[in-house]
């Protein structure tokens, strides 16, 4: 039974968020019920965080964790090599492509995904992602389960865009959609924003939020059906990066790790990127901003850079230990941006700064839950060039050097 008005207020009225059905009654009876059925299904509990935003980012003694580095990855490339395959080639590996996020900083109002980023031919980010997924599938001879995850804004965009295209060669049995949650935004205030009369402003809830969507969707019982227990998850964005690529298998399976990440070499001490590390002894991610001046500077035994590799999103989780971890909850991340919202007179504002908050589940918080993580260093040139901006650091155009450097032809 869909929720009632009075229902409606009641909820509203708990968490002091009346002022949603402002606009209430200049609805059509359609757009009333799907602003009901809205109502219904946000997390309103959450929103009452951002008045202790402090204690939620307090952090753990953070100490350096050692990646395994390209030099001891080349003398054992083909033991590791060899025991990805097999994994592989018994379906033991899954990959789940991170395609939820709004893409805001690449401006285009379509997914990410579909940015074509060809000079003279189209070459869709999707389809990089797809072909490089290919070159796996080829020399294992084996098809590899991908499941994509959406999110409300660009389900129907992505899914369709890639039907149209047919999969770019993918069998289409091996692609597995699902959606993401999505979470409420609000002032700074932990007020609901409305981005239309009869909606609440919403965006996906963070790169965290992919195992639980993909368990409600239903998907483990596919995953426990094809024998799946690996999965290694990859952001849309980096258009060179090697997926289920069978060296990094082997190595987390060798090395008898919880939780495998690829990372690469930082190009200066304050490069803005993550960086994997120790929180009170459990693998965790220390941010660029977290860095502080004697952190940048710790030497580890060689005397190169204690805090020298930052992750590219692309991780390698065990299934058994998801399932476990899926039984608690992550902590929450309430971070500042811009969200479009109505004014006062009920016309639509797109801010220049920021407005609010967001409120998100990240994928470190699933990395700080478990004992073990390899670090994976991969070629820089070779494997990372994300598609963050149209313009400059991490954009289209350094991405399309990097794959023109890579024999891609654009
Ligand atoms: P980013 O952190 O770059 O976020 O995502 P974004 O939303 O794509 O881009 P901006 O910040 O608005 O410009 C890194 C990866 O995580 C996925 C993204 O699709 C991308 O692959 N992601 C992020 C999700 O799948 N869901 C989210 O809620 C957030």
């Amino acid at each position: 039974m869909a929720m009632t008005l009075e229902q409606a207020k009641e909820k509203l009225a708990r968490y002091g968020q009346e002022h949603v059905l402002k606009y209430f009654g200049e609805l059509s009876p359609e757009e009333q019920q799907e602003l009901l059925d809205q109502i219904e299904v946000t997390d309103m509990g959450i929103l009452e965080a951002c008045g202790h935003r402090e204690e939620l980012v307090q952090r753990g003694v953070i100490t350096p964790l050692a990646a395994m580095q390209l030099e001891e990855i080349e003398a054992h490339r083909d033991a590791f090599t060899e025991t990805g395959m097999e994994a592989i080639r018994s379906g033991k590996a899954g990959a789940v492509l991170l395609a939820g996020g709004m893409g805001t900083r690449l401006g285009s109002e379509d997914p990410k995904g579909m940015y074509n980023i060809g000079i003279t031919r189209k070459l869709y980010i999707f389809e990089c992602l797809i072909n490089n997924l290919m070159s796996v599938v080829r020399s294992a001879d084996t098809w590899i389960h991908l499941f994509i995850m959406t999110s409300e804004k660009n389900h129907e965009a992505t899914t369709s865009f890639l039907k149209e295209h047919q999969y770019f060669g993918y069998r289409e049995e091996y692609i597995h959609f699902f959606k993401q949650a999505m979470a409420a935004a609000t002032d700074y205030n932990g007020k609901i924003y409305l981005e239309e009369k009869g909606r609440i402003s919403t965006s996906p809830n963070g790169n965290g939020g992919w195992f639980v969507s993909l368990k409600n969707a239903g998907l483990m019982e596919t995953i426990h059906r094809e024998g799946i227990e690996w999965l290694n998850i990859f952001a849309v964005d980096n258009v060179l990066q090697r997926i289920a690529d069978p060296c990094f298998i082997g190595a987390v399976l060798k090395r008898d790790c919880a939780v495998g990440a690829k990372v690469v070499r930082k190009n200066a001490p304050d490069e803005k990127v993550g960086v994997m590390c120790l929180e009170d002894g459990k693998p965790s991610i220390v941010e660029y901003y977290e860095l502080s001046d004697e952190m940048r500077d710790a030497k580890d035994e060689n005397g190169d850079p204690a805090y020298n590799f930052g992750v590219i999103l692309n991780y390698l989780f065990r299934v058994a230990d998801l399932e476990k971890m899926a039984a608690g909850s992550l902590p929450l991340h309430i971070v500042e941006k811009k969200i479009p919202c109505l004014d006062e007179e009920g016309k639509l504002v797109k801010p220049e700064e920021p407005n609010g908050y967001k409120y998100e589940n990240l994928v470190l918080d699933m990395i700080h839950q478990l004992d073990s993580c390899l670090p994976f260093e991969v070629v820089r040139e070779k494997e990372f060039a994300p598609i963050k901006n149209s313009t400059g650091v991490d954009s289209v155009e350094s991405a399309r050097e990097l794959l023109v450097k890579n024999g891609i032809t654009l």
